[in-house]
């Protein structure tokens, strides 16, 4: 084992950061990156399809974002209270979100959906919330169920938790339905309509895009019980395009939830929603039993708030959106043609600039179909694409960096580690 890799396993379990590792035979330490490009501590060079897991949409140290940075470090402090660039940030979300009247900050993806689901319940008076299988909602204990339930999984609505260590009585406050199945949502609302404060879902779950009707249906069925709709906007906001996944499909949740893109690789994340719902988490005023705390000791830093500032400026000039698209299809394309050539069922689903590829000629549409090929070989595929030089954890997340050629480069080092994981 290599000296860093091992002073890491010395120092933190499984010598992670977080749940995600690469096998040991590929596992590496970055040294740092630009734009389409990571670099490891050995000087080898990867085309970064990880992106952070995706908040590096700019690709790495874009120089507008370098640039800000340098002088928001002038003063690298942390303030607590209001700030120029904090209140900046928040007036930049309201105006591109289309359901923001207003947002509140917090720091990451899971903090947003928490204070999202708590928003819900102080507002409903409900303590159920719907969510769906395979939908990854961050860490905390009520988003951490039945994201990635081994077979045979737990009949519907059943939650199975994804970590141990979460109080029994909260599996029993979240009911799991099926992604892209509204009959099942509706057999499972009606059954206890009165008792589900929200139900929250990823637009486009995962990679798996929603059937035409699926987020109206939801919509409908939410405004018909008296449920809000959050949308979990972490991965698809200002992503798949300017006013996320909302836009794209046109249906207007009634809170969403933004992390990755708007810290522009810093620790940003909001909740963002109708004014009076939000006005639950507004510290001032008369106590009220319905006021819900939101909020953590670095919300609205003025240093991460500069980085998504200069994110979104960058995102926001035209053609933007028309290119992420154009990236993705382009990938998608190459993958479905590989996969022709080689008579290897295979697929490479996903919208826009986000991409995974799955070993399985079965429409995926949910969770279960998206688990239906051979995940070990998928795993090795994965492995073998990284070993030539294609850092991939299994989803894509491609970058306004990542250039055609990148992407003609990823096709040939999926060809190639196919032939390899194959022979
Ligand atoms: C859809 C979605 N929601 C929430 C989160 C949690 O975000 P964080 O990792 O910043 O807590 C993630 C993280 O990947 C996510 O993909």
């Amino acid at each position: 084992m290599k000296p860093l890799i091992a002073a890491a396993h010395a120092a933190m379990p499984g010598g992670a950061f977080t749940t995600y590792v690469l096998d040991d035979e590929v596992d590496l330490v970055i040294k740092s990156g630009k734009g389409s490009k990571v670099y490891d501590v050995d000087g080898k060079e990867y085309i970064d399809c990880v992106n952070g897991s995706g908040p590096m949409l700019l690709g790495h140290a874009h120089p507008e974002v370098v640039e800000a940075l340098h002088k928001a470090v002038e003063c690298p402090s942390n303030f607590y209270l209001l700030n120029e660039r904090g209140i900046e940030l928040a007036q930049m979300l309201v105006e591109a979100i289309p359901c923001a009247d207003q947002i509140k900050y917090g720091v990451t993806g899971s903090d947003a959906t928490l204070y999202a689901m708590r928003l819900a319940r102080a507002f409903t008076g409900r303590d159920k919330i719907l969510k769906f299988e395979g939908g990854f909602l961050g860490g905390n204990d009520y988003a951490l169920m039945s994201m990635s339930p081994p077979a045979p999984q737990p009949d519907f609505p059943r939650a199975r938790p994804d970590s141990a260590g979460i109080p029994r009585s909260i599996e029993r406050e979240v009911l799991i339905a099926p992604y892209n199945d509204l009959t099942a949502v509706k057999r499972i609302v009606e059954a206890v309509a009165g008792d589900i404060a929200a139900v929250i879902v990823e637009a486009q779950q995962r990679c798996i895009e929603p059937n035409p009707g699926f987020l109206q249906g939801l919509r409908a069925l939410c405004d018909a019980h008296g449920i809000l709709l959050i949308f979990d906007e972490v991965v698809t906001g200002f992503r798949l395009a300017w006013g996320g996944a909302q836009a794209l499909y046109s249906v207007m949740p009634d809170l969403a939830t933004y992390g990755k893109v708007i810290g522009g690789g810093l620790p940003v994340s909001a909740v963002a929603g109708r004014r009076e719902i939000m006005q639950l988490a507004n510290p001032r005023g008369a106590p009220d039993p319905r006021k819900c705390f939101t909020g953590n000791t670095t919300c609205g830093n003025s240093v991460a708030t500069t980085a998504g500032i200069a994110t979104l400026n960058v995102l926001q000039r035209a053609g933007t959106y028309e290119r992420l698209h154009a990236i993705g299809d382009r990938f998608r394309r190459g993958a479905a043609e590989i996969f022709a050539r080689r008579g290897i069922a295979g697929q490479a689903i996903g919208t826009g600039p986000l991409s995974q590829i799955c070993l399985t000629d079965v429409p995926v549409t949910d969770y279960r179909s998206s688990v239906s090929g051979d995940l070990k070989l998928q795993r090795r595929l994965m492995t073998a694409m990284v070993q030539r030089g294609v850092l991939t954890h299994g989803k894509f997340y491609f970058s306004l960096a990542t250039s055609d050629s990148d992407i003609d480069r990823i096709h040939a080092v999926l060809d190639d580690s196919l032939q390899f994981i194959l022979s």
